[in-house]
């Protein structure tokens, strides 16, 4: 089965196929993304309406791309899946009522895909090891939550932020500290020279037995900081870099080994744009080395972490709820069930 995945919820305009066998194994064959980020991160973060209108003009010459690699698209694709929420409502009708479009025009099955269940399902593309149940974390620009699936069809939002999601922290951060948007990649790269976690900022709710985040206390933590009378010089940036990250790394493993105890489970997947961080990664594998129980760690390719749709497409191989292109919808509040 070939599947076309379309997803356009944000800021990346992104498109892929991939093929399935009987026993759901997925092989990615295109996988293309556009961005509008350089026009963002003029302004500090996204504007809606800016986003929305670079999705009109990327769509078709992405989608086109993606389908380079088949010989003939139309009789060679059997289902298309697009990302209905949650996202920006202007940037989803792009990919929502292209993919309408296609479906309509080709007569092909459309599968609504969930962009969170997507960050999760980029962990099966070449994956086919995966047990359940399973703890799933999902850290991105604007989401952090903790997920149990119990099979693909039991997936229970276990808990999330109450307030700015971890990806926001390190964006909100990197506004105070005069660094590019999206701040993430930037942040790691300046705290890989430091060795010591100088300010050892708060770790809201680390401590709870529930399975909550809370992050904004960390921007006005680094907010103090950069207030103080001490010059912003190189050094004190990439100290703030490091500290944020232990603070915020140190809070999203204590949390995800908590849910993974109580659970019992037998994996760990991450998803989302934080887990890109090669930081983060390695202190989740370290933390898995040492754990008594044989949990297994899955962590997607780093270009899957961020915004695509090749996870979009692997979502509806587990979910693939065809639906007539006359009832599918944009859903901005979409969420777990
Ligand atoms: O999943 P994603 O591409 O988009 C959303 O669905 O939000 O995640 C984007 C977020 C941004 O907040 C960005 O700063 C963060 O992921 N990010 C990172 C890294 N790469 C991207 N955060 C920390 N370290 C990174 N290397
Ligand atoms: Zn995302």
């Amino acid at each position: 089965m070939i599947i076309l995945g379309i997803e356009s919820s944000c800021d990346e305009t992104a498109a892929a196929v991939i093929r399935t066998d009987d026993k759901k194994h997925i092989e990615l064959l295109s996988n293309v993304i556009a961005t509008s980020l350089t026009l963002h991160a003029k302004t500090g973060g996204i504007i809606p309406e800016v986003a929305a209108r670079e999705q009109v003009k990327f769509i078709i010459p992405v989608i086109e791309e993606a389908m380079k690699v088949l010989q003939n698209p139309k009789q060679e694709i059997d289902a298309i899946a697009v990302t209905v929420g949650p996202g920006l409502i202007g940037s989803l009708l792009v990919g929502v009522e292209t993919a309408r479009t296609f479906a309509y025009v080709w007569q092909k099955p459309l599968i609504p895909v969930n962009h969170l269940f997507g960050h999760i399902y980029a962990n099966f593309i070449g994956e086919n090891e995966i047990e359940f149940p399973a703890i799933a974390l999902i850290v991105s620009g604007g989401h952090t939550d903790l997920v149990l699936m119990s099979s693909h069809r039991e997936i229970k939002w276990l808990g999330g932020t109450r307030d700015d999601a971890a990806g926001e922290a390190f964006d909100k951060t990197g506004r105070l500290l005069n660094l590019d948007y999206p701040a993430g990649p930037q942040i790691e790269q300046l705290a890989k020279a430091v060795k010591k976690d100088i300010y050892h900022f708060p770790r809201p709710l680390v401590g709870s037995a529930d399975f909550d985040f809370s992050f904004s206390g960390l921007k006005t933590a680094v907010l103090r900081e950069t207030q103080k009378d001490e010059k912003m010089n190189d050094e004190r940036i990439a100290n703030i870099c490091y500290s944020l990250q232990e603070a915020v790394f140190d809070i999203l493993i204590k949390k995800t080994f908590r849910a993974a105890n109580k659970f019992g489970v037998k994996s760990i997947l991450l998803g989302g744009g934080v887990t890109a961080n090669q930081t983060l990664r390695k202190k989740f594998e370290s933390a898995i080395s040492t754990h008594e129980s044989s949990i297994k760690l899955f962590v997607p390719d780093k270009k899957l972490c961020t915004d695509n749709a090749a996870m979009i497409a692997a979502a509806a191989v587990f979910n693939n709820e065809k639906t007539d292109w006359k009832k599918i919808s944009a859903n901005p509040e979409l969420y777990f069930d």
